[in-house]
């Protein structure tokens, strides 16, 4: 379904019935990667999962879109809806999009999920990659993308699902140049929600991966386990939605019933 924000069209999904549950992708990532999630959860809840600013179906508001840019959006969808009490789930920039959302909309949500994912911003050290990157998007785009997006399995998930990640690659590539130089662009200048998460009244679940090589499960252990509700390191990296889906939903089950 597409809906009209800031004259863009939003892409989302609404499946299932129950308390409402919205599904957030990373990047370049879009909709159609929640799928296995998706079918394990809409049988009880009422399932949204929204294409993010410049990715999937949803098209691009700007040249920058920060993390608040697509937290607003998404409210855009969760108002046209009608959707109260809602359970958000977000992977990767995912997750940063649900922090700021949650931020900004507390009296719209009741839990939140960052699954491989973390509250803290960029160091200056991930900033430079991110521009660096920006740059060979300019001349290299496809290359690119199916390099990092790639990048995101860890070797032993490259060899076991092949054929899932060339399908989810496929999509990968169909994120605009634009889409792709805003939202990477967006998480180098997102700030800080460390303080927010520990804070924040809203039932919070951290679910990362042993070896994910972007978000470090161990440092998050020590700087965020006794700050969150449900905290969980489960097998697997970066995709673990898709690599590890049987864990994955495991965890996220006993968030959702927390
Ligand atoms: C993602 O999967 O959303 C990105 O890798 C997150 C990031 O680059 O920080």
């Amino acid at each position: 379904m597409i809906i009209q924000h800031k004259g863009a069209s939003i892409f989302y999904t609404d499946q299932g019935a129950g308390n409402a549950i919205v599904l957030l992708h990373g990047f370049l990532e879009n909709s159609t990667m929640w799928e296995p999630v998706i079918n394990e959860l809409k049988d009880n809840h009422r399932v949204i999962c929204i294409d993010l600013l410049g990715h999937g179906k949803t098209e691009c508001i700007g040249y920058v879109h920060t993390m608040e840019d697509m937290a607003e959006a998404v409210h855009t969808v969760i108002g046209i809806l009608q959707l109260n009490d809602v359970t958000l789930i977000g992977h990767s920039m995912g997750g940063y999009v649900g922090c700021a959302f949650a931020k900004a909309y507390p009296e719209k949500i009741i839990k939140l999920c960052l699954l491989n994912s973390t509250p803290n911003p960029d160091d200056n050290e991930r900033v430079t990659l991110r521009r660096r990157a920006n740059k060979m998007a300019q001349t290299q785009y496809a290359q690119l993308v199916r390099m990092s997006f790639t990048n995101l399995f860890d070797h032993e998930a490259q060899r076991a699902n092949r054929s899932i990640i060339d399908v989810a690659l496929k999509e990968a590539l169909k994120t605009p140049l634009q889409g792709y130089l805003a939202a990477n662009e967006g998480m180098a200048i997102r700030p800080d929600y460390g303080n927010f998460w520990i804070n924040t009244p809203i039932i919070t679940a951290m679910i990362l991966g042993t070896t994910d090589w972007i978000i470090d499960a161990a440092a998050h252990k020590e700087a965020y386990e006794r700050g969150t509700n449900y905290f969980k390191i489960i097998e697997g990296g970066h995709m673990t939605h898709i690599s590890n889906t049987a864990e994955t939903m495991y965890a996220l089950a006993k968030f959702i019933s927390y």
